[in-house]
């Protein structure tokens, strides 16, 4: 009895609360309709919102509920980035009582500051950042008085910041970077906006102003980011309020005067200071992450006992400390050096004095070390060899003196080291720990003693500086061994021989200045045992070479024979093929092996497979590339990574028809194009290409480059980039091929398939050995080189008397050892083409900087090379220096 009492009494209210539900649900979802109808969605984002669909509103597309007081379902979140979204953003929307997250980033939104927003009373993070908002900001922002974060930044906003943002007393993240604010920024705004954590004005090149000082007032400020705007003035005093700051970018800015005295005590927390690029002067700080601890420590040195005091932890977070291209002097505060966690120190082009301390040992993580032309004095310390982690230590144009420690490259990862331009002494130590050495200069110091040959035995140097010293002895021939790109030893007293390739090959040899030394074409030619018996060495290595070639490819060509008849007589047992088509070929894989077998398939080959060019019974032709190695990836992985590459549409990429697998191949099929590769054009001896249509040629293969730089989502690396791997139709437009075949092979395939290519080393940029990653700027220095062959009508690898020049390094010794950039021109193209040739050259030599860094991004080279088209003058500075800029890039300040 009692439970047919109790049911209605609670179904009652149970009905009543689920119309509740109901209703609500539909004002919330019709709400977001209303919204939604004054969007211009044209790519479909928001097709989940309808009310035709049978998903519940709090499932659309970028919405997010919670349950409220009441137990129902409210709209708390809209996150609609990315989404392409444009129109006008409507106040309906603020009629969902919850609304506290509103992420409207990353659309095109092109209208004023939508400030009927404030009418959303939850709204607590409003994100509009890269949008196309335009206009001020009124001061009626003063109304959106919930807000916490408000992002405004990467979008056209202008005017004055206004004095209502102060009112904001909740916000704990602003953003208005990458703007178009203009005039001085008022200082007030600051006062009241005490829980800001996060406070960006970069990039604002408008602004004029002086940093307000009231910022230093904001205790609780993780990041302050005021780079690349106009900020002029000093660093205010307040800013030692700073103390929970991890975060201070005030680069590239035009700050004058010094850094306030006691500024970095007490930044226990800070892990980024970048004041660098500004006019800043006086001496730095010595209290500068200085603990100040220590210095109670010494005074009190008796009394201490128990734990290490808070203050001692000083800075004991910074990782990069950055301060070049100002006027500081005085001592860099020597605490930074040995700091536990620092990484970058960055000083170059002050006038820092000083010294570098021996307890640099204890920089355990330190990576980074510029300082060039300042006015350091002391010795190279011991402990700079304990640094494991250091890879660049740059420190040129300063006092350094005294010995180098025999340690001093002992990091396993040094890449570059310059130290020229000081006033070191003693021999040069062995180098044998740092296999990763890239570039060493030690010009214009005061070494004497001999060359170490353990020199030769670092496998990637390639810049050798060693000029301007008092070296003695031979030059060691082990050198030869070494790829270098650079060999300067001017103005020594070297003697003796010349190594053979050091003066006739590769590397812009300098070697002037040093009487005894003797070899062809020199002053000296080493008469005692004249040039003939020179000749017979190299005659006789190369007949033994010649023999070992020829009984190593007998073998090849013998293995080759095996496996082929294995894996044929495999396939005929299993035979199993799959295909997949993008586009509408009527072919079956009988017709592709036919084709392969027969006589007519012209075929060649490269480190992935060959390549067959098939005709199809149809009469059309394709080009099949046979994939040597495919193990790594599952089949479905596999069939993802072709799709992708499939799906690639550019008039400079090649098109990827289609593929074929079984079990052990891998087929993929291309468009056909009809004048072959430019590789293999450059090549034959009837090479002759009007320089229009090279630079048709470049341009175009730069735009496929950038395409899938940049453009093509996901964003592909090509890594393969060479002149045969760029084929020419009918009108020479040119289509990249070879694409990004590590994400179809696997990563370890693709590595070992390219060591083993060889003669295309000359495209791989030299960091390729010490980076592990691949990079966009590899990219760059391979397409530098076609660049290079097609100025130079030289192949990327030629052979020249019996050895293999590499047209970078070739080009780059011309230029330094004639004085004359035009000698390396194709001389088969007319001379009123030599000034657009020169331009070329100039993008070709920036392209091949040994520096990834210093690579123009392939816009910019696009930029370039058009612009060279319609540009009849060249700055009248260009070539009349004579040299090229092109060696001083590994020793930043080279002496001209
Ligand atoms: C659905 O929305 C459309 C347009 O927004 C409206 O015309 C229609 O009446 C709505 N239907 C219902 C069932 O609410
Ligand atoms: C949203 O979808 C999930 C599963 O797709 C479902 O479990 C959940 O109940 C849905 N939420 C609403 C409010 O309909
Ligand atoms: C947005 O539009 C651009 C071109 O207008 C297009 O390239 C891009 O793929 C679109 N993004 C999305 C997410 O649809
Ligand atoms: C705003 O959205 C963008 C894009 O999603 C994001 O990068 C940025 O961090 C967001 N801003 C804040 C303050 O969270
Ligand atoms: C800061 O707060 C005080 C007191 O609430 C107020 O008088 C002042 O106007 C505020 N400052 C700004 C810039 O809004
Ligand atoms: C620095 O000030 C000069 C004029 O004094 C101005 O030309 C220059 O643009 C300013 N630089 C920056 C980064 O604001
Ligand atoms: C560098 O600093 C020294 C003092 O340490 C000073 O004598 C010298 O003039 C400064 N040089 C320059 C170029 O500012
Ligand atoms: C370098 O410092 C010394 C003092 O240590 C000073 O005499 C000299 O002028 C400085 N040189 C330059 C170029 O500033
Ligand atoms: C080389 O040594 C001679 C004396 O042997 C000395 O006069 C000269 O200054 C030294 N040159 C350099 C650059 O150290």
């Amino acid at each position: 009895m009692a439970a047919s009492f109790t049911r209605p009494l609670f179904v009652f209210p149970f009905l009543f609360f689920s119309a509740f539900i109901f209703s609500s649900a539909v004002d919330e979802a019709q709400i977001l309709l209303t919204f939604k109808a004054s969007i211009e969605d044209t790519v479909n984002s928001l097709s989940t919102w309808s009310n035709t669909s049978a998903t519940h509103h709090c499932n659309w597309t970028g919405v997010a509920c919670t349950a409220s007081a009441t137990a129902s379902l409210s709209v708390s979140s809209l996150n609609l980035r990315s989404l392409n979204l444009s129109g006008e953003i409507s106040p309906s929307i603020c009629q969902l009582p919850s609304l506290s997250n509103l992420n409207l980033a990353d659309n095109l939104f092109n209208q004023p500051i939508p400030l009927h927003l404030s009418q959303c009373s939850a709204l607590q993070t409003l994100n509009l950042s890269n949008n196309l908002i335009w206009g001020t900001i009124p001061d009626q922002i003063s109304q959106f008085s919930s807000l916490r974060v408000l992002d405004f930044s990467r979008n056209h906003v202008e005017g004055k910041i206004p004095y209502g943002l102060g009112s904001l007393k909740s916000l704990q993240v602003l953003n208005l970077g990458s703007n178009l604010f203009s005039g001085s920024v008022p200082s007030f705004v600051f006062g009241n906006l005490s829980e800001l954590v996060v406070l960006d004005l970069s990039e604002n090149p408008f602004l004029v102003s002086e940093i307000p000082s009231e910022i230093g007032k904001l205790a609780k400020l993780k990041k302050l980011l005021l780079q690349r705007s106009g900020f002029y003035g000093g660093i205010p005093d307040s800013f030692l309020g700073l103390q929970g700051l991890e975060i201070l970018d005030l680069s590239q800015n035009n700050l004058t005067g010094g850094v306030p005295e006691k500024l970095g005590l007490g930044l226990g927390n800070l892990v980024s200071f970048d004041a660098s690029q500004n006019k800043l002067s006086g001496s730095f700080p010595t209290g500068f992450c200085q603990a100040k601890g220590l210095i109670d420590l010494s005074l009190h040195t008796n009394f201490f006992t128990g734990s290490i005091p808070d203050s001692f932890k000083e800075c004991s977070n910074l990782e990069k400390f950055q301060v070049q291209n100002n006027g500081f002097s005085g001592n860099l505060p020597n605490g930074l050096w040995s700091l536990p966690k620092i990484k970058l120190i960055r000083a170059e082009n002050n006038n820092f004095s000083g010294e570098i301390p021996d307890s640099i040992s204890m920089a355990a993580e330190l990576e980074q070390v510029q300082i060039d032309n300042n006015n350091f004095t002391s010795r190279i310390p011991q402990g700079l060899g304990m640094v494991k982690s250091l890879y660049r230590f740059s420190a040129s144009q300063n006092n350094f003196y005294g010995d180098l420690p025999p340690n001093f490259c002992d990091s396993p990862i040094m890449s570059i080291i310059n130290l020229s331009h000081n006033a070191l002494s003693g021999s040069i130590p062995e180098l044998t720990k740092c296999r990763k050495l890239v570039s060493l200069s030690l010009a214009d110091n005061s070494f004497i003693g001999e060359i170490p040959s353990s020199l030769a035995e670092l496998p990637v140097l390639t810049y050798l500086d060693l000029s301007d010293n008092n070296l003695t002895g031979p030059i060691p021939q082990e050198l030869q061994n070494l790829k270098l790109a650079l060999f300067n030893v001017s103005f020594n007293k070297l003697s003796g021989r010349v190594p053979y390739s050091l003066i006739s090959g590769l590397p812009a040899s300098f070697l002037q200045g040093n009487p005894d030394l003797c070899g062809p074409g020199l002053p000296n030619s080493c008469s005692e045992d004249g040039p003939k018996h020179m000749s017979a060495g190299p005659t006789k290595l190369t007949f033994v070479l010649i023999s070992i070639a020829f009984a190593v490819s007998l073998m090849v060509v013998a293995a080759g024979f095996f496996v082929l008849y294995r894996s044929s007589k495999k396939k005929s047992h299993l035979g199993k093929w799959g295909s997949v088509f993008f586009y509408p070929l009527r072919i079956t894989e009988q017709d592709l092996i036919m084709g392969m077998d027969e006589k007519g398939a012209i075929c060649s080959g490269g480190a992935f497979g060959r390549v067959y060019i098939i005709r199809l019974p149809g009469g059309e032709f394709v080009a099949v590339k046979k994939l040597k190695s495919v193990g790594g990836q599952s089949l479905k992985t596999l069939k993802a990574e072709i799709k992708n590459l499939a799906k690639i549409r550019h008039k400079n990429i090649t098109k990827l028809l289609g593929f074929f697998y079984s079990d052990d191949s891998l087929l993929l099929v291309y468009e056909f194009i009809q004048r072959g590769s430019l590789g293999d054009l450059i090549c034959r001896s009837d090479f002759q290409l009007e320089w229009s249509i090279r630079l048709k040629i470049v341009v175009g293969a730069a735009q496929g480059l950038a395409y899938l730089h940049k453009d093509y989502s996901p964003h592909l690396l090509h890594r393969n980039i060479k002149s045969r791997n760029i084929l020419l139709d009918m009108n020479f437009e040119p289509k990249l091929t070879d694409f990004a075949l590590d994400r179809i092979v696997g990563e370890s395939a693709y590595q070992s398939a390219v060591a083993s290519e060889a003669g295309s080393s000359c495209y791989i940029a030299p960091e390729h050995g010490y980076c592990k990653k691949a990079t966009e700027q590899m990219d760059i220095y391979s397409f530098g080189v076609v660049l290079l062959e097609l100025i130079t009508g030289r192949q990327g690898e030629q052979i020249e008397a019996g050895d293999s020049v590499d047209v970078v390094k070739w080009v780059r010794r011309k230029i330094n050892m004639t004085n004359g950039a035009s000698q390396v021109l194709d001389s088969r193209i007319c001379s009123s083409s030599q000034q657009e040739m020169m331009g070329a050259l100039e993008v070709a030599l920036r392209c091949t900087s040994v520096m990834p860094e210093k690579r123009p991004t392939m816009f910019e080279v696009i930029r370039l090379l058009q612009s060279l088209d319609s540009e009849t003058h060249l700055p009248s500075s260009f070539f009349t220096g004579g040299r090229f800029s092109t060696l001083d890039e590994h020793s930043d300040q080279s002496r001209t």
